[in-house]
């Protein structure tokens, strides 16, 4: 949700400025603006669209060594010019990025209007920058740190003002910031994968931390104006995570990682002669894990289907009812959890606003919180009572792949041993994960057969809408792979539980009509295989996943896509992956750019 960058050094900013916009596209993409520091002051460029669109605005070549940038994704105002940051004050002397909400920034807006000041934009962010000019006295730290005893909500802004050369002022609660140390310059980023083709010394800024920046150093305190050390870290093998390679997109590259994610969630947890699972930031013992009487788990989008598969294992496989709920429900919604609930909050960024505000919600009621999330410095990491790290690595692809699956994996992994704790043998705990074991492999050889869903890509490309059919354990899937059709290919998808179909969406299937149908060899496949056949008496179009060998499926279906056989724990893992590639086919068949999907963000720190 927008991505902030700053540069001050001895050599020209826009290169850095203009990558590290590029680097940070995934966090919003729809305006982009910079402003640099020139002899005569402040020069600000902004435009409408994406960061190719600044650049083609600005001149060949700049030699400002000092500036500030911003890519946005809309949130008050649309995403026009005017309101693309920077935002300057009346004066135009101070410009401000910001990434986060401003939530009183109405009652803000109107005290300053009382007292003078005059507003350009529809944005929040604009009340910063004359709450600064406010407070401004020649110290523009202690004008920022004052201007933020102000606000509520959630920033990391970064401030210049056109009378002061040598100096950025940066700070942060609720949104992700760092800094990046060189010879003689200085880096701020939303994140560190803007800044580490430039320096591999990283500096986290905590929340509540404000910095100030000059070519030569940098001194940090608390918003409460007590100096602190931020120690420097050498972050040297990093910098490949970043990068896109030779993958025409991050959304493949990220697909082609996940045997390694599923190896990296098993890594060091998995007790293979004991049939065992230990997890140890969980910080809860087996008597205290064997005590939970019921499992709930929260999240938004594809963590709450994550949490849908959970739910199916949990109550499978462990014998524990299990409820899930949508994150931005749970928050409204009176609150039944009982003592002995094992409450997980599931976020890959670990900053969803929806899914934080669940998580202190519940803390406020004095209940302990479990994580699932991607990102160990995130906010949910560090507020929850311990937790799970799925450990996949930055995902830069907007729509999620490999971090969905981390979920899954570790989801399983946990269902796994609460079963075991329970009534799950030994031997059939063995079996699980011997076949947990070959899941790289399996996934593997899935990913290298894309090219076999061409027939399925020509059934979908151009059809307005389309069915995702699936059941248990793999009707969460279908719901998965309907959200990646609709967030990257653009077209309508509906996932249902197979059996709901005849109930009325029945009434839509024509004989163009496509219907991705999860039939895998489980315990519910001939029920599935009946609802085929009803698809089939209408000539609708049938997309089937289904079991090596399956003659029956593959006879009556349009495309059969087979993959291999699995305990049925384990198949939302499998058939996970035809529903990625069938999106990304169709997503690239469209000519689309499936790693900025239109009107996305890669998290969601607003309500
Ligand atoms: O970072 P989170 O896991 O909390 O994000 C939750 C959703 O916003 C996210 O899964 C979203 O649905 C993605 N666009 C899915 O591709």
């Amino acid at each position: 949700m927008c991505g902030i960058v700053g540069y001050i050094g001895n050599r020209p900013a826009m290169p850095f400025l203009l990558e590290g916009l590029r680097r940070l596209e995934y966090r919003g993409y729809d305006s982009a603006g910079v402003a640099r520091l020139t002899s005569a002051g402040l020069a600000v460029t902004k435009a409408a669209g994406k960061v190719a669109e600044l650049a083609a605005l600005l001149p060949a070549e700049t030699q400002e060594t000092l500036g500030i940038a911003h890519t946005r994704w809309a949130t008050h105002g649309a995403p026009s010019e005017v309101n693309a940051h920077p935002h300057l004050d009346c004066g135009g002397k101070i410009a401000v990025v910001h990434n986060g909400i401003i939530e009183n920034f109405q009652h803000l807006k109107r005290r300053l209007e009382d007292e003078g000041h005059r507003f350009r934009s529809e944005t929040d962010t604009e009340v910063l920058a004359h709450l600064i000019e406010k407070h401004y006295r020649e110290n523009l730290g202690e004008a920022v740190r004052l201007a933020l005893q102000d606000v509520r909500g959630a920033y990391a802004v970064a401030v210049v003002v056109a009378d002061q050369p040598n100096l950025i002022v940066a700070a942060r609660r609720g949104s992700p910031l760092v800094m990046g140390v060189g010879l003689h310059e200085h880096f701020v980023a939303s994140d560190i994968g803007a800044i580490l083709p430039f320096t591999k010394d990283i500096v986290y800024l905590n929340d509540g931390e404000l910095v100030r920046i000059s070519r030569e150093g940098f001194r940090a305190m608390t918003l409460d104006n007590i100096w602190v050390e931020k120690p420097v870290e050498h972050l040297a093998h990093e910098a490949d995570k970043y990068e896109k390679g030779q993958w025409p997109h991050y959304m493949l590259k990220e697909m082609h990682e996940q045997p390694e994610v599923v190896r990296r969630a098993a890594m060091g947890r998995v007790l293979a002669d004991d049939a065992m699972v230990r997890f140890g930031g969980l910080n809860l013992t087996m008597s205290e894990l064997r005590a939970k009487r019921r499992v709930v788990i929260i999240g938004c989008g594809s963590a709450s289907y994550a949490g849908m598969v959970g739910k199916y294992l949990f109550e499978e496989f462990a014998g524990i009812p299990t409820d899930v709920v949508a994150a931005s429900e749970f928050r409204y919604k009176r609150i039944h959890v009982e003592d002995d609930a094992l409450v997980l909050v599931v976020s890959q960024s670990g900053e969803t606003a929806d899914t934080l505000a669940a998580l202190r919600e519940l803390k406020r009621k004095g209940l302990k919180v479990y994580g699932i999330s991607n990102v160990l410095a995130s906010s949910i990491a560090r507020e929850t009572d311990g937790g799970i790290f799925i450990n996949a690595g930055p995902e830069i692809g907007v729509a999620s792949t490999k971090a969905f699956l981390g979920q899954l994996t570790v989801l399983t992994l946990l269902a796994f041993l609460m079963g075991r704790l329970r009534e799950m043998s030994v031997a059939d705990g063995r079996d699980v994960l011997r076949q947990l074991g070959q899941l790289p492999t399996i996934i593997d050889d899935i990913l290298a057969r894309r090219a076999e869903l061409a027939p399925a890509v020509a059934l979908l490309k151009d059809a307005p809408s389309a069915f995702y059919l699936g059941r248990k354990m793999t009707y969460p899937i279908a719901l998965e792979g309907a959200l990646k059709l609709k967030e990257i290919a653009y077209i309508h998808a509906e996932a249902y539980p197979a059996g709901e179909m005849k109930h009325g969406p029945i009434a839509l299937l024509t004989g163009t009509f496509p219907c991705v149908v999860l039939a895998p060899k489980d315990s519910v496949r001939e029920k599935t295989l009946s609802n085929v056949q009803e698809i089939r008496a209408r000539s609708a179009k049938i997309i089937a996943i289904g079991t090596q060998g399956d003659a029956e499926l593959a006879a009556l279906s349009d495309v059969f896509f087979p993959i291999p056989e699995i305990h049925e724990m384990l198949l939302p893992l499998v058939t996970l992956i035809p529903m990625q590639m069938l999106a990304y086919e169709t997503a690239v068949a469209k000519g689309y750019d499936v790693d900025k999907p239109r009107n996305l963000a890669k998290s969601v720190t607003v309500e």
